[in-house]
């Protein structure tokens, strides 16, 4: 039996095709995780989530189980259809977005969520109404890349914050100069390009320079607000930076050393 056992364990871990067959072996399988939508995600995105930074966020979602996710910017509904797998039908999931293209493919694409409601208005004009009164689990901010907007939505949504609520900047990180490939070279050149970004030498290019301002400001004015940077120099990453109001950990009553 021992030795059916470390057979097993060792074929688990240097066959793919045995761990894709392991769920179907085990009596006690959690409920199963959709995630097919990663596998065409593109790596090399300009704009919307990476491949890996929507797999970052997957997993955050899961772990952190929110019951209400407020997203600023749909675009084509990618990051919310993330969102949407990752959290499952107990969690309202809400998305801004100001064109009407985005508001078409959210009624046609995503019209079948029962717990998904596209708002289509400015993320500077968020109302608690707009979600029902609920309070913020997680938060995404993906849309005008714009600082004092950014401000602005900050301190409208910060109230209806829960506890320990996270709140995930998009874009706030340098792409190297080493990673570029032709479609990053030609995006720097183009007047979309150039107005929302800029070189900090000649390695360091910031593809949304106020995201990176925002995140600055928010250190410098709510330092209360603790803040990871999902930042990568080994490869070309857009950027997360999760953002959490900071706390004691309430423990027992004995005194801590
Ligand atoms: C980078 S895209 C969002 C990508 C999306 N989060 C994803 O990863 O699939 C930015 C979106 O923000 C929207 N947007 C721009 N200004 C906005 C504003 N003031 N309020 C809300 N959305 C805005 C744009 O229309 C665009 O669809």
């Amino acid at each position: 039996m021992t030795f059916l056992r470390d057979y097993f364990r060792e074929l688990y871990f240097r066959s793919k095709l045995f761990r894709h067959l392991t769920p179907w072996l085990i009596d006690d399988r959690p409920p199963p995780i959709d995630y097919s939508h990663l596998l065409s995600f593109r790596e090399e995105q300009i704009g919307p989530l990476q491949r890996d930074e929507a797999l970052a966020l997957f997993g955050l979602t899961r772990v952190l189980h929110p019951q209400t996710i407020v997203e600023f910017g749909f675009l084509n509904g990618h990051s919310a259809l993330n969102f949407l797998l990752a959290a499952g039908p107990d969690c309202r999931v809400f998305s801004y977005d100001i064109t009407e293209r985005a508001e078409e493919i959210a009624r046609r694409c995503l019209g079948h969520f029962k717990n998904f409601r596209f708002i289509k208005k400015s993320q500077a004009d968020f109302s608690p109404l707009d979600i029902e009164n609920r309070k913020i689990d997680l938060c995404f901010l993906d849309a005008s890349h714009d600082l004092i907007l950014n401000l602005k939505t900050f301190e409208l949504v910060r109230p209806h914050l829960s506890e320990m609520a996270i709140i995930a900047i998009h874009d706030t990180g340098v792409w190297h100069r080493e990673f570029l490939k032709n479609h990053h070279r030609a995006f720097i050149a183009t007047d979309l390009g150039k107005s929302l970004g800029r070189w900090i030498d000649k390695e360091q290019f910031q593809p949304v320079v106020d995201e990176r301002r925002f995140v600055n400001d928010l250190l410098r004015n709510h330092p209360d607000f603790s803040q990871v940077h999902l930042h990568s120099a080994n490869t070309l990453r857009n950027g997360l930076t999760l953002l959490q109001k900071e706390a004691f950990l309430p423990t027992d009553p004995t005194p801590e050393k």
